[in-house]
């Protein structure tokens, strides 16, 4: 037990992967007044992400999610066969019944231990910008990836509707999350939460380069200076790791699936601290 409330994270929950759902059921406050924020890739059918979402906010008093590119694919095992904004809009209107914030809320003030700052869950998606060596436009870095065999299971499964592109919907969300961020108070710290992350960096340790062009956008390089920014949480890589970029630190919090966390071993805290905690004198 903590002696104060924690802003904890993590991603990447995957709980269609049976040996996942019971350390989702093992998840706990540490203390009554811990936040969670959920960054992503809970599940592929509304109904495992309703399930994980719920269990979580039944413990957590806050609980603040943005969507990753898996509970955006449409699949044949989900009766809920919504495609692009119209699924996204769903999840959305489902996290408002179950209490559970989302990238369309205003924007959560935490201040407790390291606040105030300001929780900025984001949903930005992915243009083809960061792109393998050799390729300048999204056509020849596509064709790079089909050449390699590393090609995002998205292709085939999240659909732009009506968007004509995942790049389109991207740049629309861009826009849109910056007119939204400049409204805040420059005043009050952000933590800037997106599934995928926010800056290339992160990327270049992928085993397979190909693949971070499902990873990011190159037009969310400099929000963290940009705007006054004390922390940026994110997933989708299933590197759990933290590092630092111009003095901000970036948090990569995934669970991942069992072949991955199997054999490196879970965390001793699953949940990871968002914010420095204040050390008693
Ligand atoms: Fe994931
Ligand atoms: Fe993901």
């Amino acid at each position: 037990m903590s002696a104060t409330p924690q802003l904890l994270a993590i991603s990447d929950l995957h709980v269609g992967h049976a040996e996942n759902r019971p350390i989702v059921e093992g998840l706990h406050p540490e203390h009554p007044g811990d936040w969670l924020i959920v960054a992503g890739d809970v599940a592929e059918t509304t109904a495992d992400v309703k399930w994980a979402l719920s269990l979580l906010k039944s413990r957590f008093g806050t609980v603040i999610w943005v969507p990753g590119n898996h509970e955006l694919w449409t699949t044949t095992k989900d009766p809920v066969q919504l495609r692009g904004v119209r699924r996204y809009k769903h999840l959305v209107e489902m996290c408002r019944q179950l209490g559970v914030l989302t990238p369309e809320d205003e924007f959560p003030v935490w201040t407790g231990d390291g606040g105030p700052v300001r929780i900025a869950p984001l949903f930005v998606l992915y243009d083809y910008t960061f792109r393998p060596e050799g390729a300048t436009t999204k056509e020849e870095s596509l064709a790079i990836a089909h050449e390699a065999g590393i090609v995002c299971t998205d292709e085939y499964f999240l659909k732009p509707d009506p968007y004509p592109s995942i790049d389109a919907w991207c740049h629309a969300r861009v826009a849109e999350t910056e007119r939204k961020l400049a409204a805040c108070d420059p005043d009050v710290p952000l933590v800037l939460v997106n599934h995928w992350p926010l800056v290339r960096q992160p990327t270049r340790v992928l085993r397979y380069p190909e693949f971070a062009q499902w990873c990011g956008t190159e037009l969310s390089a400099d929000w963290h200076t940009r705007f006054n920014t004390a922390a940026v949480v994110y997933g989708h890589l299933h590197i759990p790791r933290h590092t630092e970029y111009d003095g901000v630190p970036f948090k990569e919090v995934s669970l991942g699936y069992p072949r991955e966390w199997k054999p490196r071993g879970l965390p001793e805290k699953l949940l990871r601290p968002v914010l420095p905690v204040r050390v008693a004198p």
